[in-house]
């Protein structure tokens, strides 16, 4: 870890940013969240990323205390990402967030899903067929893309549009509350570029069969892909829709694992196959 530190990161553009902001003080805090490591307990990464950082820098280090600027380190495993923090708003901070519904996503996560489904270029037409609380669309709707949602659930419906809203006004009744395991729901958004959601895993709204649900979303997503859209999909159950998704070889299929809120959930990003 502290050559990893030492060696590889390079924190002069966050210096800048920090005197620009008039936050450098020079000290500074670490902030470790590790899971599956074998070489020692956060406290043990939180000392050697420190002394590799005063080390390099000369600022002093505030044990247990978050300083102005907080290196944020984040390891799962083999893997390790480091990050500075050095504003006090949290990046995850929205103003769109005017209903706060159970089971909400994270608007970083949510907004990483649109640029993965919107990086082809083009004028993208965003839905959300299991929107929840908007947060993907309100993302996209930042983004500035169109977009529309669906869900079953009419409290979620009154969410999503409060929060829509709160972004564009206009996109009020772009939320409709409707079964979005009929086909007839997909076939009413053909005119979409690209379907971003991620899946209900049965917490919220009771789901009759998870396999049934999942059967559906598939065979509506390659359709959609089959005809040209980009589709991405975040669930905890990525096998059970690739097996509806893999019978239709017209679809080529990307995992990409992630580390959400203790759990590990899949982000599927379908394209045409080439
Ligand atoms: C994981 S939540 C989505 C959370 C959302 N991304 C947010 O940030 O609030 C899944 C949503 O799917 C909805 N849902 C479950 N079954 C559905 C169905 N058959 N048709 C449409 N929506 C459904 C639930 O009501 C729930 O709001």
């Amino acid at each position: 870890m502290h050559s990893l530190v030492a060696g590889q990161s390079d924190l002069r553009k966050t210096i800048e940013h920090a005197q620009r902001a008039d936050r450098l003080d020079g000290t500074f805090s670490v902030t470790v969240s590790a899971a599956h490591v074998p070489y020692g307990t956060s406290s043990v990464i939180e000392q050697e990323v420190a002394s590799a950082i005063s080390a390099r820098y000369e600022w002093s280090y505030m044990e247990l205390q978050r300083a102005p600027i907080d290196i944020r380190v984040f390891i799962d495993g083999t893997w390790a990402l480091i990050g500075v923090r050095i504003f006090d708003e949290p990046l995850s901070r929205r103003a769109y967030r005017v209903v706060n519904l159970r089971g909400a996503l994270r608007p970083t996560v949510a907004a990483a899903l649109v640029r993965i489904a919107t990086s082809a270029g083009g004028r993208p037409r965003v839905w959300d067929p299991f929107c929840g609380s908007a947060t993907i669309l309100c993302e996209a709707a930042e983004q500035g893309y169109e977009v529309w949602g669906t869900d079953i659930d009419p409290e979620a419906v009154e969410a999503a549009r409060e929060n829509l809203a709160a972004v564009n006004r206009e996109y009020w009744n772009r939320i409709e509350c409707a079964d979005s395991t009929s086909p007839k729901t997909w076939k009413k958004h053909q005119s979409a570029t690209a379907v971003v959601t991620n899946l209900p895993w049965g917490k919220q709204v009771a789901i009759k069969s998870k396999q049934a649900l999942y059967d559906s979303v598939g065979a509506g997503a390659a359709e959609f892909v089959r005809r040209g859209g980009a589709s991405v999909l975040l669930t905890t159950e990525p096998k059970l829709i690739e097996q509806r998704l893999k019978r239709d070889g017209a679809v080529q299929i990307e995992e990409r694992r992630i580390g959400l809120l203790g759990q590990t959930p899949t982000i599927l990003v379908l394209q045409p196959a080439k």
